[in-house]
């Protein structure tokens, strides 16, 4: 195999995955990993889940591909499952989380538009999101370093920190069209938004006239021990974006829209071709059938306090490596004091036979697929205090 003429855009780590099974990916020499990241926040039933593998084989003996000018099985029985869970009125389905985003900025500015307030045009973000790599997506990420080379990006786009209560009434006005927020940021480092934070916004879009955007896409699907994160925060958004482990791996975003804004995108307005796509929509269903069996919600919240509190007794026994972890049910970050350190681990895990994620320059994500057990939890985690004690840290305690 030659992988030379792959684009290098990703720094991709040495290892060539041919298999998986369960929370364990397989390379070409047959050797086993616990995946710790489950494919970036995807793999949420773990890899090669025969329920989705057959969903998946079923759709595709009976039909691929039929364009979004028609009805299809899937995508409506899929949009009535979300909408119910939801309580939201309308799905539209994309293939990505920055394509989730980039429909829930144009159903913003669209719906004021169609009010009239063609001066609403503002996404407010915050400080340390992310929201993806197409240039609307890209333009409401508020990193800098994700920016360079790219400009000029589409205008209309404005920053609060993340946060501070106190500085969103000034930043929130009749020229805001929407606020997006994740309820937990993954990439800037795992860091859960505040309850009073997210009351104070949805408090403020309401007041003001803006919508609410939750970009749900690393944190959502259950990740945070509820299906969607916005249940979990006790915050009700106007607009929800989904992708990553919807599909269990099969590529599909989804924006859920709240009854209010259900017109706001209307024929030609907006599309995409393999949008909910039967196979893709077909592995959603799957997934939602699966997890409901598998009662995935408690087993999350029980393994995710498991994990934080063995994560917490790691950070105790090296004080000089790390600092208290950060997350909730099985989205953690475990910060590295030293970045280079952060590097370092996530490298010696990978030799360990433990992939992680590094995350906001120095903390090391943990978003294993929701099936983990506390047995592969302590797998990780005897990995990981491995790798500490033998950097010559204090003596673990
Ligand atoms: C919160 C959030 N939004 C959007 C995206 C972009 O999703 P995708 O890579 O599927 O386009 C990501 C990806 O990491 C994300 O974490």
């Amino acid at each position: 195999m030659n992988d030379s003429t792959l684009l290098e855009n990703y720094s991709r780590a040495p290892v060539r995955f041919v298999a998986g099974e369960g929370c364990e990916l397989i390379d070409e020499n047959g050797r086993r990993y616990l995946d710790a990241i489950a494919g970036i926040a995807v793999c949420a039933l773990g890899h090669a889940h025969p329920g989705i593998a057959e969903a998946v084989a079923r759709q595709a003996r009976r039909l691929v591909h039929a364009s979004n000018l028609y009805y299809h099985e899937p995508s409506g029985e899929l949009a009535a499952e979300l909408t119910e869970r939801s309580g939201f009125a309308r799905a539209f389905f994309c293939n990505s989380g920055t394509e989730a985003n980039e429909a829930a900025i144009k159903l913003a500015r669209k719906a004021a538009y169609r009010r009239g307030e063609r001066e609403r045009t503002t996404i407010l973000a915050f400080t340390g999101g992310f929201h993806g790599r197409t240039l609307g997506a890209l333009a409401a990420t508020a990193n800098p370093e994700y920016k360079v080379g790219f400009e000029p990006l589409p205008g209309g786009f404005a920053w609060a920190p993340f946060n501070d209560v106190g500085a969103i009434d000034a930043a929130i006005d009749e020229r805001t069209a929407a606020c997006i927020v994740e309820p937990v940021q993954g990439e800037s480092g795992v860091h859960p938004a505040r309850t009073d934070f997210l009351n104070e916004l949805r408090r403020l879009c309401s007041e003001r006239g803006a919508l609410l955007i939750f970009d749900e896409v690393q944190c959502g699907m259950g990740r945070l021990g509820d299906l969607f994160a916005f249940e979990s925060v006790g915050v009700r958004p106007d607009v929800v974006t989904m992708a990553k482990a919807l599909g269990n791996g099969l590529p599909i975003g989804a924006m859920l829209v709240d009854a209010a804004y259900a017109e706001a995108l209307q024929p030609g307005d907006h599309g995409s071709t393999f949008g909910g796509s039967p196979v893709s929509a077909a592995a959603a269903l799957a997934h939602l059938r699966i997890r409901d069996a598998l009662d995935l919600d408690t087993h999350v919240r029980a393994v995710g306090r498991y994990a934080f509190e063995r994560l917490s007794e790691l950070a105790l026994s090296f004080p000089s490596y790390f600092d208290a972890p950060r997350g909730r049910g099985l989205l953690l970050g475990l910060p590295v004091r030293e970045p280079y350190r952060a590097a370092e681990i996530l490298g010696a895990a990978r030799d360990r036979g433990v992939l992680l994620g590094l995350v906001g320059g120095n903390t090391l994500r943990i978003a294993p697929p929701l099936i983990i057990t506390s047995e592969e939890i302590d797998r990780l985690l005897e990995a990981i205090r491995a790798i500490a004690a033998g950097m010559g840290a204090l003596a673990a305690k």
